[in-house]
């Protein structure tokens, strides 16, 4: 697709890659994939992946810039890989007062204390399904989208899903964020037959949820994301609300974190068990911990540096395809309207300038320093008007399911994982499979 970029913005080359391609450098190690380029061409070049040339934008400036200017983004161009999915009426591709209305909506599903007197619930179905494995053996990434997906249950729903609806909103959800890596060939993807047949079992489900809902409106208290952004729509708002609406948003409630918080659970895992002294200390802090009364996580800042340490080294999602809507300049560098940008924005958890030894997991850090994260240079859940509306949930489902596991089982691998990682939708680890026993402590 012919582009207006500016040729004199630079363009990074890999080595070996006469093409320019970053494609393989990004899918083999995406978090850090573009900190060399960044060292070496300064915060704007330009950058040849997921088959097209983009301009890239990374670094503290770069973030406090892209955030700061919401209007210059074009969310209904950048985010059309949902439209094409979904509707026209998905929340992050939508743009102006339509967005700011819808989003407003769906903030009220997020209230934290709401969130938190689900905390026993979530709990009590993570240890279900640690309870159902056969032998206690699973494969660790699986599972931990299909507990995110069965704790989010309790907090969306208050329910429990149909047998195996888990996984089916775990793999379509991956086939679903997969597009926006596949360039023109997506519309092929989205033809596949049994990506399609997922999508019409989960929508099958969501419908007759809603259905239920609306036979009976009081029946869950208002007490969950689902009733209290039911709430937040007025009569006339519903009536002229075509159903499949509200059937797509509650799908995106469902899978959003089933692919993201899931990996921070991965990641705290495994880097946790791989420091056997922060092990001990995380331990010991969570010897009082009871999810049943949890308010809050000031009693547990190893737990939350855990955590924090965990989206600071393994962002979900290390780079944001934008497209701007209008001209901009930023570093001395003109860009014109409807560029591809490819926005760096976790690229800053990299820096020295930012952490000292950036690439090493070190959760004290955390402790040490209460000012961070700073806003500018943390990115995992983006930033500006689209900023991730679950964060209050994402910050703390991963912390339960964390603190339930180490404190109540050993972990052991089939074979010692690598802790490095590779691009499968999100930042996930290297291996293919990682299987593994959860063995109760004593
Ligand atoms: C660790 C877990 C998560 C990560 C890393 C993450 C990351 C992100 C990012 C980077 C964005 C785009 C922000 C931007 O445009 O600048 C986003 C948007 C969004 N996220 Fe999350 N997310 C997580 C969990 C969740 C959860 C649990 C939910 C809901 C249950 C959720 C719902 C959404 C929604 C609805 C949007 C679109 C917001 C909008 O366009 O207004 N996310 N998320």
């Amino acid at each position: 697709m012919p582009t207006s970029i500016s040729p004199a913005i630079p363009l990074y080359q890999p080595p070996g890659r006469s093409d320019g391609d970053m494609n393989p450098t990004y899918f083999s190690g995406p978090s850090t994939a573009f900190l060399k380029p960044y060292q070496e061409m300064g915060p704007v070049f330009r950058t040849r992946i997921f088959g097209q040339e983009q301009v890239a934008l990374g670094g503290v400036e770069a973030n406090r810039f892209v955030w700061g200017n919401n209007d210059l983004w074009d969310y209904h161009t950048s985010n059309r890989m949902f439209r094409e999915q979904f509707s026209d009426r998905y929340l992050n591709q939508l743009d102006g007062a339509e967005y700011q209305h819808k989003r407003r909506r769906v903030n009220q599903g997020f209230k934290p204390s709401m969130l938190a007197s689900h905390a026993g619930s979530m709990a009590e179905v993570l240890h279900r399904e640690i309870a159902k494995l056969p032998e206690g053996r699973t494969e660790l990434r699986l599972f931990c989208m299909r507990a995110v997906i069965k704790m989010t249950s309790q907090v969306l729903l208050q329910t429990d899903l149909p047998d195996g609806m888990d996984t089916t909103m775990a793999i379509s959800n991956k086939e679903m964020l997969r597009a926006s890596s596949l360039g023109w060939k997506r519309w092929l993807w989205y033809q596949y037959p049994p990506k399609r047949f997922r999508r019409w079992k989960i929508f099958k489900f969501l419908g007759q949820v809603i259905d239920e809902r609306d036979a009976n409106p009081q029946a869950k208290n208002n007490d969950d994301i689902l009733s209290l952004i039911l709430q937040a729509i007025t009569p006339e708002e519903r009536a002229s609300m075509p159903r499949h609406e509200l059937i797509h948003d509650l799908s995106q409630l469902f899978m959003a974190g089933s692919t993201t918080s899931s990996m921070i659970i991965c990641w705290a895992l495994l880097q946790s068990l791989a420091d056997e002294s922060w092990l001990g200390e995380l331990r010991t802090e969570l010897a009082p911990w009871d999810a049943a009364n949890l308010t809050g996580m000031a009693n547990f800042p190893r737990l939350k540096a855990t955590g924090l340490e965990t989206e600071r080294m393994r962002p979900g999602v290390p780079v944001f395809n934008r497209t701007c809507g209008k001209d901009f300049e930023f570093e001395g560098h003109a860009v014109k309207a409807g560029t591809p940008v490819l926005h760096l924005h976790t690229l800053a958890h990299f820096l020295e300038e930012c952490y000292e030894d950036p690439l090493v997991f070190r959760p004290q850090r955390f402790m040490e320093n209460p000012d961070l994260p700073d806003r500018w240079v943390h990115g995992t859940y983006g930033g500006g008007a689209h900023q991730c509306v679950g964060q209050p949930l994402a910050r703390l489902q991963p912390a339960i399911a964390i603190a339930e596991i180490l404190r109540n089982y050993d972990l052991e691998f089939d074979e010692k994982p690598s802790l490095e990682e590779r691009y499968d939708s999100v930042t996930a680890p290297r291996e293919k499979a990682l299987m593994v026993r959860f063995v109760k402590r004593s």
